[in-house]
């Protein structure tokens, strides 16, 4: 592991982490990511946005069934290659060490996709796992990240990220504005969430821990 994630991941910080997630599913982070990473990583997501991006499904590995009535985005899959991808890939398998060595989550893979929301782009409320369903060949997600990547964000852009704390619930938990380097962690079985409507181009890394 680099010295870099260790400045940045320090024990405080994944203890503060640990705490949150232990005590209220859930965490806000700020300055997640040295800002030359986070703005490299903008960066690789406009320029891969023109060519390589596809409409996204629902869920991995499934048939990847394409349903524009729950989500409009389109996503890339982060390979292991290259900077800076690699390097978002080794912060966030950082973290999962220091929330298994404090949670005891048993936390084993993690993996991500750049994500970019257009004008009039959402994503309906969703759970991004179920309880009790956990196939042989499929761990479950069990905990969500998004980290944003939306430059000089402002209200009218839109494209809040609304946690519930539960499928009844009309009123959302907490609203969480798409902010350049803003990091967010939740339980995966625990929140609904939807995308609000984006008024503008709106990029992400939305990653999940199996
Ligand atoms: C997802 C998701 C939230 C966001 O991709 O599953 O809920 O704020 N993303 O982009
Ligand atoms: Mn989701």
């Amino acid at each position: 592991m680099s010295n870099l994630n260790n400045i940045f991941l320090t024990d405080q910080v994944l203890d503060l982490i640990a705490d949150s997630i232990a005590s209220q599913g859930y965490v806000l982070l700020e300055n997640f990511l040295p800002i030359d990473l986070a703005s490299s990583l903008l960066t690789d997501a406009e320029v891969l946005s023109r060519t390589k991006f596809k409409a996204a499904g629902i869920g991995r590995n499934e048939d990847n069934k394409l349903d524009s009535k729950i989500r409009t985005d389109s996503t890339l899959w982060l390979t292991q290659k290259m900077v800076p991808q690699v390097t978002y890939i080794s912060v966030m398998e950082r973290l999962q060490q220091g929330v298994n060595q404090r949670l005891f989550m048993g936390l084993s893979e993690f993996e991500c996709h750049y994500s970019h929301y257009q004008k009039g782009d959402f994503y309906l409320r969703h759970l991004d796992a179920f309880k009790s369903q956990q196939s042989s060949t499929q761990k479950n997600r069990r905990l969500s990240s998004v980290f944003y990547l939306t430059p000089d964000w402002q209200v009218e852009d839109g494209g809040e990220l609304c946690l519930y704390a539960d499928q009844k619930q009309v009123e959302p938990l907490i609203n969480i504005a798409p902010m350049f380097n803003r990091c967010v962690l939740f339980l995966s079985d625990v929140f609904p969430h939807e995308v609000l409507t984006s008024n503008n181009d709106r990029y992400s890394i939305a990653g999940w821990y199996r």
